[in-house]
């Protein structure tokens, strides 16, 4: 029995379901982020389980206790949200020592947990800080220390990055991430940003309409998608229509090129299938190239530097493919418009349902 239970849970605003029978299990200590587009039921799974909204279906056990008919204060859950909230005319330790002083607890023991709090979000010089005098980031390290020092049973973060610039939301990710594995806390993190989700979680929902559409390690939801919404989802993914030739064999044709996966296929020969390669897992054709690789033959359109890799846009047909290179003194750069054969190992080669899902692009 998971800590947080979530048993069929649906929610319906009037006729539109924005939840749709959602079960998932998450183990005390686990760290699981829900990733999905705008409009998907994020928030609203969240505020239910926090109590701020009621299931129309299926219920919600913390801690083996059914809280359908708790109130949000007493399910003894910290929250922090999107936008900072915290209390305006009140200092960084004022804020952090609120629920201790609501609770009744001493002050002398209030002055000491909100001491090591402020250490544990390295504030400690910006404890008598009013928030219109800290930054966005020092905001939500204060959020946080509000949320955890009253010691909830479990941490609810509904994007609480996605209002900070590029470089603080990876340091502050990073330390949200150190904290909760110091304290073991529970956590479930809301956001649409897939690397934020595959950086900081033990497994990863991918949500999409009110539904987890796959959930698992951000490692087997990057190299194993169930379904093309998630492979197209979580990063930058070539994916292309072939026609099976040989399902036992894994055999397949793009376009007028013959593949071959390391695995059979479980769909008929003659049927059409997704085909999908990470930009990482191809190269160019060297001495190296294994002899039973595929390859694509193809030009140069576009030559992307992006500081550690390059990325290039590669012409196949009609079709486009991105690849990404290591940018290593060895590397020989190809120019734009060289004819190249691209290369990759059967493994890097996956199938997918052929779908209708109209998914497929490049950055
Ligand atoms: N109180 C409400 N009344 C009616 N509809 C609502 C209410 N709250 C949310 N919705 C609808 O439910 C759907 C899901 O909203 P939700 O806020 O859960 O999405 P989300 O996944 O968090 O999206 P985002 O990434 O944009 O924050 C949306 O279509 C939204 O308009
Ligand atoms: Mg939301």
């Amino acid at each position: 029995m998971g800590f947080i239970e979530l048993e069929g849970i649906s929610k319906n605003f009037g006729c539109n379901t924005v939840v749709n029978e959602l079960s998932l299990s998450v183990k005390k200590g686990e760290f699981v982020s829900f990733l999905g587009g705008s409009g998907c039921g994020k928030t609203t799974m969240l505020r239910m389980i926090a109590g701020f909204e009621t299931p129309s279906k299926g219920s919600i056990l913390i801690n083996n206790v059914n809280v359908s008919n708790i109130p949000p204060a007493r399910r003894k859950l910290g929250m922090v949200f999107q936008n900072y909230a915290l209390f305006p005319n009140m200092t960084a330790r004022k804020n952090i020592g609120f629920g201790l002083r609501i609770s009744g607890i001493p002050r002398t023991e209030t002055e000491k947990r909100v001491d090591e709090m402020l250490d544990l979000i390295h504030m400690t010089q910006f404890g008598d800080h009013y928030p219109h005098q800290l930054s966005g980031g020092q905001q939500q390290r204060v959020a946080l220390a509000r949320a955890i020092i009253v010691k909830p049973g479990a941490l609810l973060l509904d994007e609480p990055l996605s209002a900070l610039d590029a470089k603080i939301r990876i340091q502050l990710r990073d330390d949200i991430r150190a904290i909760q594995q110091q304290l073991g806390i529970t956590t479930i993190y809301v956001t649409h940003d897939q690397e934020e989700a595959l950086s900081i979680s033990d497994r990863v929902a991918v949500m999409r309409e009110g539904r987890i559409e796959q959930i698992g390690t951000p490692l087997n939801i990057y190299n194993r998608p169930a379904t093309s919404y998630v492979a197209s989802f979580i990063g930058t993914l070539n994916m292309f229509y072939g026609s099976v030739v040989d399902a036992e064999k894994g055999v397949v044709t793009v376009g007028e090129s013959l593949l071959r996966t390391a695995e059979s296929i479980s769909v008929d020969s003659g049927k059409t299938v997704r085909v999908a390669i990470r930009p990482e897992a191809l190269s160019l054709f060297n001495n190296e190239t294994m002899s039973d690789a595929n390859f694509l033959p193809g030009r140069i359109e576009t030559i992307k530097f992006l500081g550690s890799t390059v990325r290039f846009i590669i012409k196949f047909e009609d079709k486009f493919i991105s690849m990404d290179c290591f940018n290593t003194p060895q590397f020989k750069m190809p120019q734009k418009g060289e004819q190249v054969s691209v290369t990759f190992s059967r493994e890097a080669c996956q199938i997918l349902p052929g779908d209708a899902i109209p998914f497929c692009y490049h950055e």
